[in-house]
Protein backbone atom coordinates (compact mmCIF):
# COMPACT_ATOMS: atom_id res chain seq x y z
CA UNK A 1 0.00 0.00 0.00
CA UNK A 2 1.06 3.44 -0.88
CA UNK A 3 1.46 6.17 1.70
CA UNK A 4 1.02 9.49 1.08
CA UNK A 5 1.35 12.55 2.88
CA UNK A 6 -1.59 14.80 3.30
CA UNK A 7 0.56 18.45 3.75
CA UNK A 8 1.72 21.17 1.97
CA UNK A 9 4.46 21.71 4.82
CA UNK A 10 7.76 21.04 3.47
CA UNK A 11 9.01 20.61 6.79
CA UNK A 12 6.83 17.82 7.39
CA UNK A 13 7.83 16.14 3.94
CA UNK A 14 11.39 16.11 4.75
CA UNK A 15 10.77 14.59 8.70
CA UNK A 16 9.03 11.53 6.82
CA UNK A 17 10.44 11.40 3.74
CA UNK A 18 11.79 7.88 4.54
CA UNK A 19 7.88 6.72 5.76
CA UNK A 20 6.12 8.29 2.18
CA UNK A 21 5.87 7.56 -1.64
CA UNK A 22 4.01 10.57 -2.56
CA UNK A 23 2.08 13.93 -1.42
CA UNK A 24 -1.75 15.08 -1.87
CA UNK A 25 -2.44 18.63 -1.20
CA UNK A 26 -6.01 20.47 -1.48
CA UNK A 27 -7.26 23.81 -1.39
CA UNK A 28 -8.03 23.88 1.95
CA UNK A 29 -4.54 22.93 2.88
CA UNK A 30 -2.94 25.78 0.38
CA UNK A 31 -5.63 28.61 1.81
CA UNK A 32 -3.49 30.10 4.06
CA UNK A 33 -0.62 30.48 1.64
CA UNK A 34 -0.42 33.70 -0.34
CA UNK A 35 -1.40 33.04 -4.12
CA UNK A 36 1.72 34.48 -5.42
CA UNK A 37 3.91 32.09 -3.59
CA UNK A 38 1.86 29.19 -4.48
CA UNK A 39 3.27 28.00 -7.31
CA UNK A 40 6.62 28.41 -6.11
CA UNK A 41 5.90 25.67 -2.91
CA UNK A 42 3.99 23.32 -4.94
CA UNK A 43 7.23 23.05 -7.46
CA UNK A 44 9.23 22.62 -3.81
CA UNK A 45 6.55 19.63 -2.76
CA UNK A 46 6.84 17.90 -6.21
CA UNK A 47 11.15 18.28 -5.96
CA UNK A 48 11.12 16.83 -2.09
CA UNK A 49 9.33 13.71 -3.63
CA UNK A 50 10.35 11.17 -6.42
CA UNK A 51 6.34 9.84 -6.20
CA UNK A 52 3.16 11.57 -7.44
CA UNK A 53 1.72 14.85 -5.82
CA UNK A 54 -2.06 15.85 -6.12
CA UNK A 55 -2.78 19.14 -7.25
CA UNK A 56 -5.87 20.10 -7.55
CA UNK A 57 -7.92 22.21 -9.50
CA UNK A 58 -10.27 25.42 -8.55
CA UNK A 59 -11.88 25.64 -11.46
CA UNK A 60 -15.45 23.74 -11.71
CA UNK A 61 -16.31 23.95 -15.44
CA UNK A 62 -15.23 21.68 -18.22
CA UNK A 63 -13.49 23.87 -20.14
CA UNK A 64 -11.64 26.20 -17.25
CA UNK A 65 -10.56 22.59 -15.91
CA UNK A 66 -9.36 21.00 -18.50
CA UNK A 67 -6.87 24.31 -19.27
CA UNK A 68 -6.09 24.32 -15.69
CA UNK A 69 -5.75 20.70 -15.50
CA UNK A 70 -3.07 21.06 -18.11
CA UNK A 71 -1.13 23.99 -16.67
CA UNK A 72 -1.08 22.26 -13.12
CA UNK A 73 0.61 18.99 -14.50
CA UNK A 74 2.87 21.44 -16.11
CA UNK A 75 4.50 22.11 -12.77
CA UNK A 76 6.16 18.99 -12.70
CA UNK A 77 6.69 15.56 -13.86
CA UNK A 78 5.32 13.67 -10.95
CA UNK A 79 2.07 15.54 -11.02
CA UNK A 80 -1.23 13.97 -10.50
CA UNK A 81 -4.04 16.32 -11.55
CA UNK A 82 -7.02 16.26 -8.60
CA UNK A 83 -10.27 16.44 -10.04
CA UNK A 84 -13.87 16.24 -8.57
CA UNK A 85 -16.11 13.54 -9.39
CA UNK A 86 -18.39 15.67 -10.49
CA UNK A 87 -19.99 15.53 -13.94
CA UNK A 88 -17.61 17.97 -15.10
CA UNK A 89 -14.78 16.40 -13.22
CA UNK A 90 -14.77 12.94 -14.34
CA UNK A 91 -15.18 14.22 -18.46
CA UNK A 92 -12.18 16.04 -17.89
CA UNK A 93 -10.44 13.18 -15.98
CA UNK A 94 -11.22 11.16 -19.54
CA UNK A 95 -9.69 13.97 -21.55
CA UNK A 96 -6.48 14.28 -19.33
CA UNK A 97 -5.99 10.75 -19.04
CA UNK A 98 -6.13 10.41 -22.35
CA UNK A 99 -3.32 12.53 -23.02
CA UNK A 100 -1.48 10.62 -20.86
CA UNK A 101 -1.61 13.11 -17.51
CA UNK A 102 -1.99 11.71 -14.29
CA UNK A 103 -5.33 11.77 -12.54
CA UNK A 104 -6.56 11.92 -9.11
CA UNK A 105 -10.22 11.61 -8.48
CA UNK A 106 -11.33 13.33 -5.68
CA UNK A 107 -14.25 14.02 -3.10
CA UNK A 108 -15.36 10.35 -3.63
CA UNK A 109 -18.05 9.78 -1.56
CA UNK A 110 -20.06 6.84 -3.51
CA UNK A 111 -19.04 3.32 -5.02
CA UNK A 112 -20.56 4.89 -8.23
CA UNK A 113 -18.43 7.71 -8.56
CA UNK A 114 -15.56 5.85 -8.57
CA UNK A 115 -16.60 3.38 -10.64
CA UNK A 116 -17.00 6.06 -13.32
CA UNK A 117 -14.00 7.46 -12.18
CA UNK A 118 -12.12 4.13 -13.50
CA UNK A 119 -14.32 4.07 -16.54
CA UNK A 120 -13.00 7.54 -16.98
CA UNK A 121 -9.08 6.21 -16.58
CA UNK A 122 -8.53 7.95 -13.58
CA UNK A 123 -4.88 7.31 -12.73
CA UNK A 124 -6.18 7.23 -8.54
CA UNK A 125 -9.29 7.26 -7.02
CA UNK A 126 -9.62 8.93 -3.64
CA UNK A 127 -12.95 7.65 -1.02
CA UNK A 128 -12.98 10.43 1.42
CA UNK A 129 -13.82 8.09 4.73
CA UNK A 130 -13.56 10.49 7.82
CA UNK A 131 -16.31 12.53 5.93
CA UNK A 132 -18.62 9.52 5.92
CA UNK A 133 -17.80 9.50 9.93
CA UNK A 134 -17.83 12.41 10.19
CA UNK A 135 -21.77 12.14 9.18
CA UNK A 136 -22.51 9.12 10.62
CA UNK A 137 -21.88 7.08 8.11
CA UNK A 138 -19.16 3.87 7.86
CA UNK A 139 -16.68 5.93 5.88
CA UNK A 140 -14.24 2.58 5.40
CA UNK A 141 -17.52 0.65 3.76
CA UNK A 142 -16.97 2.75 1.29
CA UNK A 143 -13.65 1.99 0.53
CA UNK A 144 -14.11 -1.96 0.91
CA UNK A 145 -16.70 -1.79 -1.41
CA UNK A 146 -14.94 0.05 -3.94
CA UNK A 147 -11.74 -1.87 -4.01
CA UNK A 148 -14.19 -5.23 -4.40
CA UNK A 149 -15.88 -3.82 -7.29
CA UNK A 150 -12.67 -2.58 -8.69
CA UNK A 151 -10.91 -6.34 -8.16
CA UNK A 152 -13.92 -7.90 -9.59
CA UNK A 153 -14.36 -5.13 -12.83
CA UNK A 154 -10.77 -5.70 -13.15
CA UNK A 155 -10.13 -1.86 -12.87
CA UNK A 156 -6.62 -0.48 -12.78
CA UNK A 157 -7.83 2.80 -11.15
CA UNK A 158 -5.62 2.91 -7.96
CA UNK A 159 -7.79 3.67 -4.71
CA UNK A 160 -6.29 6.35 -2.38
CA UNK A 161 -8.01 6.15 1.08
CA UNK A 162 -8.05 10.07 1.81
CA UNK A 163 -9.63 12.23 4.99
CA UNK A 164 -8.10 9.51 7.31
CA UNK A 165 -8.87 10.66 10.77
CA UNK A 166 -6.44 7.85 13.04
CA UNK A 167 -4.81 4.81 12.84
CA UNK A 168 -7.81 2.18 12.91
CA UNK A 169 -8.25 4.11 8.95
CA UNK A 170 -5.02 2.89 8.06
CA UNK A 171 -5.12 -0.49 9.70
CA UNK A 172 -8.63 -1.39 7.43
CA UNK A 173 -7.61 0.55 4.54
CA UNK A 174 -4.17 -2.01 4.46
CA UNK A 175 -6.39 -5.22 5.22
CA UNK A 176 -8.72 -4.61 2.53
CA UNK A 177 -6.60 -3.94 0.29
CA UNK A 178 -6.52 -0.68 -1.02
CA UNK A 179 -3.64 0.48 -3.09
CA UNK A 180 -2.65 3.71 -1.36
CA UNK A 181 -3.37 6.20 1.77
CA UNK A 182 -3.23 9.57 2.25
CA UNK A 183 -2.51 10.57 5.65
CA UNK A 184 -2.05 13.73 7.57
CA UNK A 185 1.28 14.08 9.71
CA UNK A 186 -0.23 13.72 12.63
CA UNK A 187 -1.85 10.43 11.90
CA UNK A 188 1.43 9.13 10.17
CA UNK A 189 3.18 9.99 14.01
CA UNK A 190 0.52 7.69 15.37
CA UNK A 191 1.57 4.65 13.48
CA UNK A 192 4.64 4.45 14.90
CA UNK A 193 4.90 5.37 18.39
CA UNK A 194 3.77 3.44 20.76
CA UNK A 195 4.10 3.63 24.89
CA UNK A 196 5.18 0.19 25.11
CA UNK A 197 8.25 0.58 22.62
CA UNK A 198 8.99 3.41 24.70
CA UNK A 199 8.92 1.99 28.04
CA UNK A 200 10.38 -1.40 26.61
CA UNK A 201 13.46 0.45 25.22
CA UNK A 202 13.74 2.64 28.97
CA UNK A 203 13.79 -1.09 30.46
CA UNK A 204 16.66 -2.32 28.13
CA UNK A 205 19.04 0.73 28.61
CA UNK A 206 18.89 0.42 32.82
CA UNK A 207 19.47 -3.10 32.52
CA UNK A 208 22.38 -2.74 30.32
CA UNK A 209 23.96 0.08 32.43
CA UNK A 210 23.30 -2.17 35.31
CA UNK A 211 25.04 -5.00 33.94
CA UNK A 212 28.34 -2.93 32.51
CA UNK A 213 27.95 -1.33 36.55
CA UNK A 214 28.26 -5.13 38.00
CA UNK A 215 31.08 -5.78 35.34
CA UNK A 216 33.23 -3.12 36.50
CA UNK A 217 32.65 -3.59 39.47
O1 LIG B 1 -6.63 15.88 0.86
C1 LIG B 1 -7.63 14.95 0.67
C2 LIG B 1 -8.28 14.48 1.95
O2 LIG B 1 -7.40 13.58 2.61
C3 LIG B 1 -8.65 15.58 2.91
O3 LIG B 1 -9.58 15.04 3.79
O4 LIG B 1 -11.44 15.32 5.41
O5 LIG B 1 -9.07 15.58 6.17
O6 LIG B 1 -10.08 17.34 4.72
P1 LIG B 1 -10.05 15.87 5.08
Amino acid sequence: MEIFLDTVNLDEIALYEDFIDGVTTNPSLLAGINSNAVRELLQKICKSVSGPVSIEVISEKYEDMLVEGREIAKINNNVCVKLPCTFDGLRVCRKLSSEGISTNLTLCFSPTQALLAAACGATYISPFAGRLDDVGQDGMSLVEETVDIFDVQGCETRVLVASVRNVQHVIQAALCGADAITVPPAVLKQCFIHPLTDKGLEIFKKDWKKKMQQTRA
